[in-house]
């Protein structure tokens, strides 16, 4: 009877470990993150404050900035864990679509070509267009750049909209480079003539490199940012109800207020100082 037992245990023992083991790998599948089922990778770019970016000039750390904040938030009333994933962001959509990150904030914005290959939020954010360049540049317009050097974020909207207008601008010459701070470092450098970036990434760069300027495209249409998602992910539809309750309740505007206000008014403050 004992033995009877004994037997029957360890037949339950077996029979439970097989349970936990599948049920782990099942969960495994639904989610990219590697440390539990609990955790959600999301994809960035960490080259775009205030939206994302490191605080150090080396990128040590964790990426911090408005994306980042609104991810931890949606995250946590979601009760998953929040890791990050910062790469080029020519590499977020791929990511994406082998489902190697669960989603992905990068001040992205939702076009018609993207929506065939992810899912999207609502927009969050809007955003113009700009062209940075050196202050004494004056350029003003997309015309202003006929016989130029112009930089862009590969695989961004800026580099299809540059490619457009270097369609009929001549001498307009389209240069995408994999991080925007490339961008900024080269028109430093005189390597580029100028670089078309969103007015609030610009106005960030611009804080800290007093020798470059930036004007506003208002021809341009305007760009706005949304949480994108593998096709079909069921994550949406969770993420959804937090965002509207953050438009609602104010959260979102103080995280506005936060990264577009008072961040400027710090890195300003800051530059203003060292000089
Ligand atoms: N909004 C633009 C786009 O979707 C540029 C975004 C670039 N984002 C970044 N984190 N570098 O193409």
């Amino acid at each position: 009877m004992k033995q009877l037992k004994f037997i029957f245990t360890m037949v339950l023992a077996a029979l439970f470990t097989v349970f936990v083991m599948t049920s782990c790998a099942s969960s495994n599948e639904e989610s990219a993150g590697g440390e539990g089922d609990n955790t959600l990778v999301m994809a960035t770019s960490a080259d775009y404050p205030p939206y994302e970016f490191y605080e150090t000039a080396g990128g040590e750390g964790e990426p911090i900035g408005f994306d980042i904040d609104i991810a931890k938030y949606i995250t946590e009333q979601l009760g998953y864990e929040l890791e990050i994933q910062d790469m080029d962001f020519n590499g977020i959509i791929p990511a994406l679509q082998a489902g190697r990150v669960d989603f992905a904030m990068a001040g992205m914005t939702p076009t018609e070509e993207r929506k065939e290959s992810v899912d999207f939020s609502d927009v969050y954010y809007d955003a113009k267009n700009t062209i940075v360049a050196n202050a004494d540049a004056g350029f003003e317009t997309y015309e202003d750049l006929a016989g130029k050097t112009v930089g862009v974020q590969l695989g961004s909207i800026q580099e299809n909209e540059a490619k457009e207008q270097a369609e009929t601008i001549e001498g307009m010459t389209i240069e995408p480079r994999n991080r925007v701070s490339e961008l900024v470092q080269e028109i430093k450098a005189g390597r580029l003539d100028a670089a078309i970036v969103e007015d609030t990434v610009a106005k960030g760069y611009i804080a800290n490199n007093p020798d470059l300027t930036f004007v506003t495209l208002e021809s341009d249409d305007a760009s706005g940012s949304a949480i994108a998602f593998p096709k079909d992910s069921s994550l949406l539809a969770e993420f959804e109800p937090v965002l509207a309750e953050m438009q609602e309740s104010g959260e979102l505007e103080t995280l506005v207020t936060k990264w577009f206000e008072d961040y400027y008014e710090q890195q300003e403050a800051e530059q203003e100082a060292a000089e």
